[in-house]
């Protein structure tokens, strides 16, 4: 199994590292599982402007996917499990994820649209795991699972799953053991 792991965990000692971690030494490791670590904070990534708007449709038409520009994308794509580790950032996760997905839904690559508009698989994964920390509590109907669960719909990606640790600033918790209960939860 080719397994992708989108670090997006921001800061040195990242807590959500640590949950990420313990999945992948419960799920990947010793399990034949080759993964692949993709430091995102490290990749050369920027919004897509006009002219690169202009570049990739072009691209997108031509079929001319396999250059550089292109190269997460394909990362993406292979992968039959993929899992995405990001703190939970004003509501959400860090903008830095949000480039990255964006040079990752290029049509004709993880998935394609239809005659009918609709997405079509082009992706290997079953399964997309996203895992997070929280310093107070997610609402339990949070637009981040929506949000995860629309992308899943594009990818026609068929299973999400969702782990997280929550109130991890709350004065009067213990951060560690509710990671190490998260952790046990997994
Ligand atoms: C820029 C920033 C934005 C944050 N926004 C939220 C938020 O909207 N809701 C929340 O509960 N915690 C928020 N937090 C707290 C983090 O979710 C929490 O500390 C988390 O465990 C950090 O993960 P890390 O240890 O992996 O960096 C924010 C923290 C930072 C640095």
């Amino acid at each position: 199994m080719n397994a992708l792991f989108v670090n997006a965990c921001v800061r040195d000692g990242s807590r959500t590292k640590r949950l990420c971690d313990a999945y992948m030494r419960k799920y990947w490791l010793g399990r034949g599982v080759d993964a692949q670590e993709l430091e995102i904070c490290k990749e050369p990534l920027v919004p897509l402007d006009e002219e690169g708007l202009f570049r990739r449709d072009n691209d997108i038409a031509s079929g001319a996917l396999s250059g550089e520009d292109y190269r997460l994308a394909r990362g993406f794509a292979k992968a039959d499990e993929i899992l995405i580790g990001a703190p939970y950032w004003d509501c959400s996760f860090p903008a830095v994820l949000k480039v990255y997905l964006e040079r990752v839904c290029v049509n004709g690559i993880a998935f394609r649209y239809g005659e009918d508009g609709r997405p079509v698989k082009l992706c290997a994964a079953k399964r997309l795991v996203y895992i997070t920390t929280a310093g107070g509590y997610l609402p339990a109907e949070n637009s981040l699972e929506l949000y995860l669960r629309e992308l899943c719909g594009l990818f026609c990606i068929p299973e999400l799953r969702f782990i997280k640790a929550e109130g991890l600033d709350i004065r009067g918790n213990d951060p560690d053991e509710l990671l190490r209960e998260a952790i046990e939860g997994i």
